[in-house]
C-alpha cells in the first residue's frame, strides 16, 4: 500500500490532522492501535479555547459543536472560600467553550468515513522505518497479517505512550519533565452543574474543580495523593470532599448523584524537542504533556495540527519545505507558553506536601493579586481562552 501521509493514532491529534489534509485532497491512512468504541469510551478533558472552535469551524466539523456546545464568558476562582469570577469577555474579547474531548473526536470520525478516507483500528505492533530519508514506511499486522504501508512522511500523534517518539534515537531527542506529587480524582454524574461556569478551587485540603459536560451531566475532580486508589473511593467520600473543598454557598447547591465514571490520572508536564526528525512528525500528547489545570491539551493538539497541516499543505501545493523545516519550532514557542501556563495554574491551585508557611503565603497572594490587577486578570484571561496560533 502506499500514501502520502501515515498518521499514527486516532486521537483528537491525528483525526484533525487527517481531517485538515483530505479537505485538500494529500491522502492520509491512520493507524490506531485501540478500537473506535475503545477511543470513543476514554472520558477525557472538555474546554475548547476559541482559537479550536475555529478552527473546527473552517474544516467544517462544527455543527453538532456549534448546536451542543456552551459558550462561556469566564469563569471562577476560589481560594479557601473566597472567590472571584474572571469574565473572559469583559477582560479580553474572548470565550471558550464546553465540549467534550470524545464528543471532538466522533464528529472527527463521522467526517472521516463521509469523506471516505481509511482508518485501520486495531492495528499491532506499529513500527516506523527509514523515516531519515524520503521513503519511510510503516509497519503493522492487522488480524495476524502484516502489513506495510509507504508515504511521503509519517505523523506521530499516539498519544505519550505512543510508537512514534520511542522510534527516535535517544541521542535526538531533549526531554523536560516534571512530575507532581498529586493526581486528580474525576467522576461524571447526570446531574446539572453546580454552576454555569467552570469553578476552580484552592483549599487547605487540596483542589477541586466544578466543570460540566452539558447542562444535565457534570464533570468533578479532587487532588488526591498518588497512592491514592479508585475503589476505596465511593460516591459518598468523593461527594463529602468534594463539599468540604467548596466555599458554603456553592457546597449547598451541589446537585450529587451515581458516578457514571470514576478515573484517577496522574499530573505531569512533559515537552519533547524537536518535534521532526527527518520524515516523521510530532504532534499533540506524543510530543508534550500538560498537567490538566489549564485545560490546555486537546488545545495543544489543535495548535500542533494546525501548524503540521500548513506545512504539509505548503509542500504539496507549492513544493516548499519552508513550512516543515518551521513546523517544530513554531509548535514549540505555542506549546512552552502552554507549559508555562498550566504549570502555573497547578502551583497555585493545589496544595504540595513539602509547601512551608511561606510558600502557602505566596499562593494566596498570587490569587489577591490576580483578583485585584486588572492587568493580571487579562494575563489569566488571556492564556486560558488561548494565545495566538
Ligand atoms: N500504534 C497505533 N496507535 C497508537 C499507538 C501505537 N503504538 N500508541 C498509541 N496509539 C493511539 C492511542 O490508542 C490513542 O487513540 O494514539 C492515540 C493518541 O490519542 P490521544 O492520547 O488522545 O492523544 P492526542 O490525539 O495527541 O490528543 C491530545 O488527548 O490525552 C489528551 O490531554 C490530552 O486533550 C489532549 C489530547
Ligand atoms: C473537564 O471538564 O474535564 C475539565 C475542565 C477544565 C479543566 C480540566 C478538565 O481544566
Amino acid at each position: 500500500m502506499r500514501t502520502k501521509v501515515v498518521i499514527i493514532g486516532a486521537g483528537p491529534a491525528g483525526l484533525l490532522l487527517g481531517h485538515l489534509l483530505e479537505n485538500q485532497g494529500i491522502e492520509t491512512v491512520i493507524l490506531e492501535r485501540r478500537s473506535r468504541d475503545y477511543v470513543l469510551g476514554r472520558i477525557r478533558a472538555g474546554v475548547l479555547e476559541q482559537g479550536t472552535v475555529e478552527l473546527l469551524e473552517q474544516a467544517g466539523v462544527s455543527g453538532r459543536m456549534q448546536a451542543e456546545g456552551l459558550i462561556r464568558d469566564g469563569v471562577e476562582l476560589s481560594f479557601d472560600g473566597d472567590a472571584h469570577r474572571f469574565d473572559f469577555r469583559e477582560l479580553v474579547g474572548r470565550t471558550v467553550m464546553v465540549y467534550g474531548q470524545t464528543e471532538v473526536t466522533r464528529d472527527l470520525m463521522q467526517a472521516r468515513d463521509a469523506a471516505g478516507a481509511t482508518t485501520i483500528y486495531e492495528a499491532e505492533n506499529v513500527a516506523l522505518h527509514d523515516f531519515d530519508g524520503d521513503k519511510p514506511r510503516v509497519s503493522y499486522l492487522k488480524d495476524g497479517t502484516e502489513h506495510e504501508i509507504s508515504c511521503d512522511f509519517i505523523a506521530g500523534c499516539d498519544g505519550y505512550h505512543g510508537v512514534s517518539r520511542a522510534s527516535v534515537p535517544e541521542t535526538a531527542l531533549r526531554t523536560f519533565e516534571r512530575v507532581y506529587p498529586f493526581g486528580w480524582l474525576g467522576i461524571l454524574v447526570d446531574r446539572p452543574p453546580v454552576a454555569d461556569e467552570l469553578i476552580y478551587a484552592h483549599h487547605s485540603r487540596g483542589f477541586a474543580l466544578c466543570s460540566m459536560r452539558s447542562p444535565t451531566r457534570s464533570r468533578y475532580y479532587v487532588q488526591v495523593s498518588t497512592d491514592e486508589k479508585v475503589e476505596d473511593w465511593s460516591d459518598d467520600r468523593f461527594w463529602d470532599e468534594l463539599r468540604r473543598r467548596l466555599n458554603d454557598e456553592t457546597a449547598g447547591r451541589l446537585l450529587t448523584g451515581p458516578s457514571i465514571e470514576k478515573s484517577i490520572a496522574p499530573l505531569r508536564s512533559f515537552v519533547a524537542e524537536p518535534l521532526r526528525f527527518g520524515h516523521l512528525f510530532l504532534a499533540g500528547d506524543a510530543a508534550h504533556i500538560v498537567p490538566p489545570t489549564g485545560a490546555k491539551g486537546l488545545n495543544l493538539a489543535a495548535s500542533d495540527v494546525r501548524y503540521l497541516a500548513e506545512a504539509l499543505i505548503e509542500y504539496y501545493e507549492e513544493r516548499s519545505s519552508a513550512g516543515i523545516d518551521a513546523y517544530s519550532a513554531r509548535a514549540l514557542a505555542r506549546v512552552w507558553k502552554a507549559e508555562r501556563f498550566s504549570w502555573w495554574m497547578t502551583s497555585i491551585l493545589h496544595t504540595f506536601p513539602d509547601t512551608d508557611a511561606f510558600g502557602r503565603r505566596m499562593q494566596r497572594t498570587e490569587f489577591d493579586y490576580l483578583v485585584s490587577s486588572e492587568a493580571a486578570s487579562r494575563s489569566l484571561a488571556e492564556n486560558y481562552t488561548g494565545l495566538p496560533f
